[in-house]
């Protein structure tokens, strides 16, 4: 008999208290905050939504591999064994790791980007945008019009638009586009999924692309 899970398959080791609060002290946060949720304390939050960075709790090998980490400042053998694992999962020839997201693309933009560069995603992902912008390109969303439908029932509301890709492909041309970004999932788009038909889609595009 197969067996069916009714409760996750872990135990938890350590738990954290957060502060409880009432719901009119939850919207007078809100209120002092401008409704800017960066503007809000961690302390006045009960549930946390903001981001799905970091905000897992790690695994009892994760916590033991933090041990038995290499610490040498040249050829630590922890550096190796990771070096191998991300060549492996994105088959590039180097790597070069960063300690988030946002100073990947701090780096990446500042390579590609420049004033009179188009960069096109389904949505930019705020970071990306601000480093987009910030090297002096211009960054252009063009998620699928079902996406601006709340009510609406799609099961890939993250998807790009693919007939605004060939206009905007076909407009600026190889040279003028500095990348086209794919955000899986729609992050900034309401964490919305993307399908992989659209994303063959968008690469075959772009791998035409004169
Ligand atoms: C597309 C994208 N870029 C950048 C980031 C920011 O990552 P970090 O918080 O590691 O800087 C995120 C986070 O969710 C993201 O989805």
């Amino acid at each position: 008999m197969k067996f069916k899970t009714i409760f996750e398959p872990f135990k938890i080791k350590s738990v954290e208290p957060i502060s409880m609060s009432t719901e009119e002290e939850r919207t007078l946060s809100l209120e002092e905050a401008n409704y800017n949720p960066f503007q809000l304390h961690s302390k006045d939050v009960l549930i946390d939504f903001l981001t799905d960075s970091g905000t897992s709790a790690m695994s009892s090998k994760q916590w033991s591999a933090i041990m038995d980490g290499d610490e040498a400042y040249a050829g630590s053998k922890s550096w190796l064994k990771m070096e191998e694992e991300v060549k492996d999962l994105t088959g590039f020839e180097y790597i070069l790791p960063t300690h988030q997201g946002r100073a990947g693309e701090r780096i990446l933009y500042g390579y590609l980007g420049g004033k009179g560069k188009i960069f096109i995603s389904n949505t930019h992902f705020d970071t990306t945008r601000a480093n987009i912008e910030f090297s002096g390109a211009e960054a252009i969303d063009i998620p699928i019009a079902e996406s601006a439908e709340p009510m609406l029932s799609h099961p890939f509301k993250g998807n790009m638009d693919t007939d605004k890709l060939k206009e905007l492909l076909k407009k600026h041309g190889s040279k003028k586009i500095g990348a086209v970004i794919l955000t899986v999932t729609n992050n900034s788009g309401g964490g919305q999924p993307v399908s992989m038909k659209n994303a063959i889609e968008v690469s075959n595009l772009c791998k035409n692309l004169k």
